[in-house]
């Protein structure tokens, strides 16, 4: 090799280097030791129950966190091409999207085995690794235990206008809609959400919600159980005026949102990413989930969830395939009706 061509070819192998930095992905096609992980789901929760896994596998772990549709539709625009060995979503129908595409490889069924049915899909492409309870949050100051509504679907009623906080534009609450479009079908859906519509008060965030609700804003907030016992345990400071109301009864407000865990089927690395989703619903990670400050639901058999939560098998939660919600219908509905 000339001088000439060494350079060249040494300014090449750095090239090459550079851009798969750049795209995130330090691991080459040869190298086993790096998972590319998007991650969706709170980061402190994940790293938590992913503590030990470097430790005792040898691989390293390299985070790409944003929101759950905006690394959706990354991964779906990425296609094979994307670097992303492992996707883990915070609610369920940004990890359907990927899986429609045709874009996660099957799960080993042992990693299936280890998590409940009623929290992964039928069609085994992803598992759930956690799982949260929609709620109503309200101020007994302002409501009565006798005026909460039997049913979410009742605060599109006249009588809740200017009375509900929602997180619109938040995953969290369209994975709610996705779950009243697959246990109501379109047209009430597109009824409950016109009301809502009119009824809402658009927050920010779920915490917004819970600040709102606790300072009186608004008697009534829809989200998941988590932020308030969160909250408590923290000390109360936001939502020590706020209660829970778990609607229970099979209820669309009962739906239980599962984060989802999948391999892409264009990883390079298939075994060590199995070996991540594995880890990640064994026992260990599911006991570690349950004994951290999340206090999501912990999804793996036989393990419990945290003492303080009502118990996950007494919240009397529709059934719904988490593999069968419709995310960008439900953008679709909630643009027509002037939610987003
Ligand atoms: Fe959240």
């Amino acid at each position: 090799m000339t001088r000439l061509a060494r350079a060249t070819a040494t300014a090449s192998t750095l090239g090459l280097v550079a851009a798969l930095a750049a795209c995130g992905g330090t691991g080459s096609a040869s190298d086993g030791d790096v998972l590319t992980v998007y991650s969706a789901q709170h980061e402190s929760l994940v790293r938590t129950m992913l503590a030990d896994f470097t430790e005792e596998t040898g691989i390293e772990l390299e985070f790409r966190d944003a929101n759950d549709s905006e690394l959706a539709n990354q991964i779906v625009q990425e296609g094979d091409a994307s670097p992303a060995d492992v996707f883990l979503t915070e609610n369920s129908p940004s990890i359907d999207v990927v899986d429609s595409e045709g874009l996660l490889a099957p799960l080993d069924q042992e990693t299936l085995d280890q998590v409940g049915e009623a929290y992964r899909p039928s069609s085994g492409t992803w598992v759930g690794f956690a799982a949260r309870s929609t709620v109503l949050i309200y101020n007994p100051a302002e409501i009565g235990e006798d005026e909460l509504p039997a049913s979410m679907l009742d605060l599109a009623a006249p009588a809740w206008e200017g009375r509900v906080g929602i997180a619109a534009g938040g995953a969290d609450f369209q994975a709610i809609v996705s779950a009243v479009l697959a246990l109501e079908g379109e047209d009430a859906t597109r009824e409950w959400l016109t009301g809502l519509e009119r009824n809402a008060e658009v927050y920010a965030s779920n915490t917004a919600i819970m600040k709102a609700v606790d300072e009186g804003e608004i008697p009534v907030g829809i989200t998941y159980h988590y932020y308030w016992f969160r909250d408590q345990a923290q000390n109360g400071l936001i939502g020590d005026d706020a209660r829970l109301h778990f609607f229970g009864n099979q209820d669309p407000g009962a739906f239980l949102s599962v984060s989802g865990a999948g391999v892409l089927a264009s990883s390079d690395q298939q075994e060590e990413a199995q070996q991540l989703v594995a880890f990640l619903t064994s026992p260990a990670a599911q006991r570690r989930l349950a004994e951290s400050s999340a206090l999501e639901y912990a999804v793996g058999v036989g393990v419990p969830s945290a003492e303080e939560l009502p118990p996950l098998d007494g919240l009397d939660a529709p059934d719904v395939d988490p593999g069968s919600l419709n995310a960008p219908e439900v953008t679709r509905l909630m643009q027509d009706v002037g939610l987003l």
